[in-house]
């Protein structure tokens, strides 16, 4: 027992640490060190890496010939160093600046001495390696997120209208020409719900090659996120989200009017062979997303008896702690964190990700977290032979 409250102490300095350590840059949604060679640390290709780098978020600046795409090479080989930048093509420009500046500077911290590399914001993707990158079409590795709500009901009438949202959007994706492969629009599904995705490719793919890619992430969803309200599939050279809110900006990509007379949409489906997913190599993981960690308040305050003091297993400097049973009859104990800690919800929902991605399987799990009206709540396994003070006192990273 003493073993284990003193690891968890030292975990909780650990965490601490670290999420100070990288509190600057926010962390990516997901990213891989792809262990295909390493450089030294002042090497030629390091000082190329840094050099092309640099360089990215100021390619960013000049808005006038600016289209969120950067494909940038530099040195000599065998030192040769490449480099992809993307952009949502709905980020505005000081976004997608910031978005890369974040890249540049993490994803060489969280990769040290990789040569290849490649990470993930919401707004922008950041590629580099030792090899030509450019115009080829390249489906892992790759990654899912969910959102953690259900299809309420008609989950095959749903699953139909997203697939028909989808087909139209991949046309319209990989029509979009050599500066710009993006397409976003919504469409009805039911229950009265709206329904809105985007897809983009790299746009330096072909128009078959971004149409192939984007069938084999749609491909991807009957496996991540099916039945779920929201879910992405994201690779290096494509990547398609749905949710049922608006989660992008309409007006960067007004669906285009139909022409008057014959409406040029195409028509034929595309070919079936082609949109078959290939998982041969396909690095898929089932990440630890915001989305997949953030519970409903409402869940955990029936789970604890609208933490009633007949649940409540302590106090801490920090908050009280909770004993819950949640309706599929997993116990939890819940730290519901003092309101005044003054820390940003951002902040704390970065330090959850960064925690659950940390934890130690002897450890007490975190199973998420909530953010609502003020409530920041932190949601454990409840394990019975673990001292109540080491758990209360000792993870109090948070
Ligand atoms: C690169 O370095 C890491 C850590 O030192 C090592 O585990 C890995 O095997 C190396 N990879 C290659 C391809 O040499
Ligand atoms: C390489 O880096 C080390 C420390 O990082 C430094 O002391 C050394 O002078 C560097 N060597 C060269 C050749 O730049
Ligand atoms: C969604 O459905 C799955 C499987 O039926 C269930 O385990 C899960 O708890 C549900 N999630 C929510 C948020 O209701
Ligand atoms: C970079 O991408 C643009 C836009 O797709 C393309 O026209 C250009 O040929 C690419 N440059 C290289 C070096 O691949």
């Amino acid at each position: 027992m003493a073993k284990v409250c003193s690891t968890l102490l030292f975990l909780s300095a650990i965490f601490m640490l670290i999420s100070q350590a990288i509190s600057q840059p926010p962390n990516f949604l997901y990213q891989f060190c792809l262990d295909k060679g390493n450089y030294t640390s002042n090497s030629t290709y390091n000082a190329n890496l840094n050099h092309l780098l640099s360089s990215l978020p100021s390619l960013s600046s000049n808005t006038e010939i600016d289209n969120g795409f950067y494909n940038v090479s530099y040195g000599q080989n065998p030192d040769k160093v490449y480099a992809l930048g993307l952009c949502r093509a709905d980020a505005k420009h000081e976004v997608c600046r910031s978005c890369l500046s974040n890249a540049t500077n993490l994803l060489t911290l969280l990769c040290p001495n990789q040569k290849e590399a490649i990470g993930w914001y919401d707004y922008c993707m950041l590629r580099y390696s030792f090899r030509n990158i450019f115009g080829i079409k390249e489906d892992s590795p790759s990654f899912y997120m969910w959102n953690r709500n259900n299809v309420s009901a008609n989950v095959d009438e749903f699953n139909q209208d997203l697939r028909t949202l989808f087909d139209s959007l991949r046309s319209r994706a990989s029509t979009g020409g050599s500066l710009r492969k993006f397409a976003a629009g919504n469409a009805t599904a039911p229950n009265f719900q709206t329904l809105y995705a985007l897809m983009q490719c790299t746009p330096d793919l072909s128009e078959q090659d971004c149409s192939d890619c984007l069938g084999g992430v749609m491909g991807g969803i009957p496996n991540c996120c099916n039945g779920k309200q929201g879910g992405r599939v994201v690779g290096p050279s494509c990547n398609l989200r749905y949710e049922v809110y608006l989660f992008y900006d309409p007006t960067a990509d007004p669906t285009p009017p139909s022409p008057s007379p014959p409406p040029s949409l195409p028509v034929s489906p595309s070919p079936p062979s082609t949109t078959t997913p290939t998982t041969k190599g396909k690095a898929v993981d089932e990440i630890i997303s915001e989305e997949s960690l953030q519970l409903d308040f409402d869940t955990v305050r029936v789970a604890t008896d609208d933490f009633s003091d007949a649940n409540k297993l302590g106090q801490g400097g920090f908050g009280a702690v909770y004993k819950g049973k949640l309706s599929d009859g997993q116990v939890i104990a819940v730290k519901r964190l003092s309101k005044d800690s003054g820390q940003g919800d951002q902040e704390f929902k970065n330090e959850v990700l960064l925690v659950a991605k940390l934890q130690h399987r002897n450890l007490v799990r975190l199973l998420g977290f909530c953010l609502e009206r003020n409530e920041r709540l932190l949601i454990y396994e409840f394990m019975t032979n673990t001292s109540l003070d080491c758990f209360i006192f000792g993870m109090v990273a948070l």
